[in-house]
């Protein structure tokens, strides 16, 4: 699976209009891909399933919903995050489009104990819908997400993972070889969404965001030692440290 080739060609399908039925193959196809995700923290318990987007509140045409369970502790929601990033560039690589779906909810919010967190909707999408351009696709300067010694293939790029409502709440400071990655939130600004959501969604999106930057980096060659934080922090702070990155 080359994850970094997928940023290029993914988008989200806010509605599948003109797909193509899911086939049985790749149901089986993504159920074989969840088994195989990597995630970000061993010790918090998750649960993946699949199921037929009309047993879900989703209405956008897709066929199916992948839904995430998880223990609700520490950073389970940035650990969500990254495994979800590893299906949703999957999803694309094989032509599935997809959707993170934050408003979305399941006939059942709880499994085996563990509380639903957030859903990607997918659907067999035609080859020409995927992304053709993504530098076309709107999204801050660098110069607003980065800062220090920027990377070949690396600081441009990540710029392009996705956020809900396209917020982007990431801020990197690269200090000697060393990537200080912030949940960021501009000071004063007040997006459409209420500030208990941005601290939600915007902790998923970190998550997507470290899965992203590891894909660059790892694209290459670039070894890292990485360091997580905790983020206690509420969204009305401007910077909040997540995580640090040796390269
Ligand atoms: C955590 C998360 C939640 C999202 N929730 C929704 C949603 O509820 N409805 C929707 O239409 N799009 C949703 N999106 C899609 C974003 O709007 C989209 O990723 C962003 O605008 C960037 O566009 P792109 O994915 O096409 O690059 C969500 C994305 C993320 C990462």
């Amino acid at each position: 699976m080359n994850y970094y080739e997928a940023i290029f060609k993914r988008k989200s399908f806010h509605f599948f209009i003109g797909g193509e039925p899911t086939t049985e193959e790749d149901l089986k196809l993504v159920n074989n891909f969840i088994k195989e995700v990597k995630p970000l923290y061993d010790d918090i318990k998750t649960e993946i399933i699949v199921v037929p987007e009309k047993e879900t509140t989703c209405h956008r045409g897709a066929d199916y919903c992948v839904l995430f369970y998880s223990e609700t502790k520490g950073e389970y929601l940035r650990n969500i995050g990254y495994i979800g990033e590893q299906i949703d560039l999957y999803l694309n690589s094989i032509g599935l489009g997809a959707l993170w779906f934050g408003i979305g909810k399941p006939k059942e919010v709880r499994n085996n104990g563990l509380e639903y967190v957030i859903m990607l909707a997918f659907k067999r999408m035609p080859v020409n819908n995927f992304r053709k351009d993504m530098f076309k696709s709107k999204r801050k300067l660098l110069e607003e997400i980065w800062s220090g010694e920027s990377i070949d293939d690396v600081s441009n790029i990540v710029r392009f993972a996705p956020s809900a409502c396209n917020t982007q709440p990431w801020y990197v400071e690269n200090k000697n070889n060393e990537l200080f990655i912030y949940r960021y939130k501009k000071p004063g600004k007040r997006g459409i969404m209420p500030i208990n959501q941005v601290m939600y969604y915007n902790r998923i999106d970190i998550g997507i965001f470290l899965f992203i930057l590891e894909t660059c980096l790892t694209n290459k060659n670039i070894v890292f030692e990485r360091t997580l934080m905790n983020d206690e922090s509420t969204a009305e702070i401007e910077k909040t440290l997540v995580a640090v990155y040796k390269i």
